[in-house]
């Protein structure tokens, strides 16, 4: 029996900057559902956020806190921000190329609620396709690609490898150390930003386990996405747009987002995904991005991807307005993980990333924060885990046989969609989240596949919590009428 050192779930940047922290002789396999650009990082547009200097940590901890909205872990943001000026140097030396001026001094950028320039890009604003492109450079270690995670092996408190689906069967897979950096949720919403491989299996896994989630009705809606094009991830417009000048306007060019915040397009995401939502309901306006005052040139060297994506969809930029809406972004809330990277209550059992519930971002996420969050919680796993002895599990496991898939499955995914779009985001109630809880149920007790029942155990998960946060905070907003 082949049996790993360390097993990573998932090849975004938590999961493959946590293997590059393991050395070559060391048997360790990143396991991805699909192709391995399919995941969340791939995806982002904004850049890393890094403390400027040692002056900043105090005040990227206070932005940090303050987007938060009072639920953050201050040691965990401390610990991040500390360490965030170490990762980007360490990125830097190993090659890693940020965008510059023409005399090499690195170009910062701004996001909403941060109050200096300390956001790093690469390639104007594919941020996440460059650095995850580097990763897969650097990564020493094989990687099980078109491979889906069905299961943790568990002997008590302790994990022993996972069991997989690859080519057409099931198999174990042993491992000293598992790290899940499967990213978030995406794939429970109608309108989301992510890879459609996100679907939150290995939360459901947790949750079967008894392993603890936390903060998972903190889910993280982006204020401007355009959603009109056909596919499942919809054309995120990235933060920085709105950090370099952008305006979020109505039908007559009216910048109502002053109306809700003084901030305004500056606000945290959370307070101008809600006033979009509302003012759309509201005035039955529809809301556009306009850039039209920006420098053509400009718009394309900074923004060259927005501008191909955008072009592709028939807006011609900077001078067009574009529609937005707000759309699913990020889980905040996740497994739920301490300082070192391990989940609580687990032995051999760690998370990095979007997966993870470090408490960084409190109940609502600080744009950039996160490529941060995934390179130095996932370094930090790598680091934990060998400087930790690891007595290998003596249990013998069997393959699972219960289906994956039902051909039903799809139908009821598309239910569930359309339930969390509409009874579980921006604005909730109540009686919206009993609605949504009871179809969840309903659904859990019918003959479904593995994999949607996960999904269905995720999303109950998401319900419950927010039926339990009786009052609103950060991006959990829950009134008590349904208008
Ligand atoms: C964006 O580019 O707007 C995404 C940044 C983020 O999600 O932090």
């Amino acid at each position: 029996m082949v049996r790993y050192d360390v097993v990573i779930i998932g090849a975004g940047v938590a999961g493959l900057y946590a293997s590059i922290g393991f050395p070559k002789h060391l048997k360790v396999l990143i396991i991805n559902k699909s192709h391995p650009w399919e995941c969340n990082t791939y995806y982002a547009q904004g850049g890393v956020t890094t403390a400027y200097n040692d002056a900043d940590i105090p005040l990227h901890v206070s932005d940090t806190l303050e987007a938060g909205a009072g639920l953050c872990d201050e040691t965990a943001v401390q610990f991040m921000s500390e360490q965030s000026q170490k990762v980007v140097s360490d990125l830097m030396s190993r090659g890693f190329v940020f965008d510059a001026d023409e005399l090499g001094n690195l170009l910062y950028t701004r996001e909403a609620a941060h109050s200096c320039n300390r956001i790093l890009h690469a390639g104007g604003d594919a941020t996440g396709r460059y650095l995850h492109f580097f990763l897969l450079q650097q990564n020493p270690h094989p990687m099980l690609s078109h491979a889906t995670v069905t299961d943790l092996l568990m002997e008590n408190n302790r994990c022993c490898g996972v069991e997989v689906f690859s080519e057409g069967k099931r198999k174990l897979i042993h491992a000293n150390n598992v790290i899940i950096a499967s990213g978030g949720v995406g794939s429970l919403y109608e309108y989301h930003t992510n890879s459609h491989d996100i679907s939150a299996d290995i939360h459901g896994i947790c949750i079967e386990k008894g392993i603890a989630l936390e903060n998972m009705e903190m889910m993280q809606f982006h204020p401007t996405v355009f959603v009109g094009n056909h596919k499942a991830r919809k054309q995120l417009l990235s933060e920085a747009l709105r950090g370099e000048g952008a305006y979020v306007v109505d039908e007559n060019n009216c910048r109502f987002l002053f109306q809700y915040d003084e901030r305004g397009e500056m606000a945290p995401r959370d307070i101008v995904s809600r006033a979009i939502f509302d003012y759309k309901q509201r005035t039955g306006s529809q809301v556009y991005i306009a850039c039209s005052h920006f420098d053509k040139e400009y718009f394309q060297g900074r923004f060259p991807n927005i501008y191909k994506a955008l072009r592709d969809l028939g807006y011609t930029m900077p001078q067009d307005r574009v529609p937005i809406s707000p759309a699913f972004h990020y889980a905040i809330g996740g497994i739920k993980s301490d300082l070192e990277g391990a989940v609580v209550g687990i032995k051999n059992l760690y998370v990095a990333g979007e997966a993870a519930c470090t408490g960084v971002h409190g109940a609502n996420r600080l744009a950039s924060n996160s490529l941060l969050e995934g390179l130095v919680f996932g370094a930090r796993a790598a680091q934990t885990i060998q400087a930790t002895q690891t007595i290998p599990c003596a249990s013998k496991f069997e393959l699972s046989t219960v289906a994956l898939e039902l051909e039903s499955d799809k139908e009821k995914k598309d239910i569930l969609r359309g339930l969390m779009w509409d009874k579980v985001s921006i604005v909730r109630t109540q009686q919206g989240l009993k609605e949504a809880l009871e179809v969840i149920e309903h659904m859990l007790n019918e003959n479904i596949g593995r994999l949607l029942h996960l999904r269905l155990l995720s999303a109950k998960e998401i319900v419950s919590s927010a039926l339990k946060r009786t009052d609103s905070i950060g991006v959990h907003y829950i009134t008590k009428s349904e208008n």
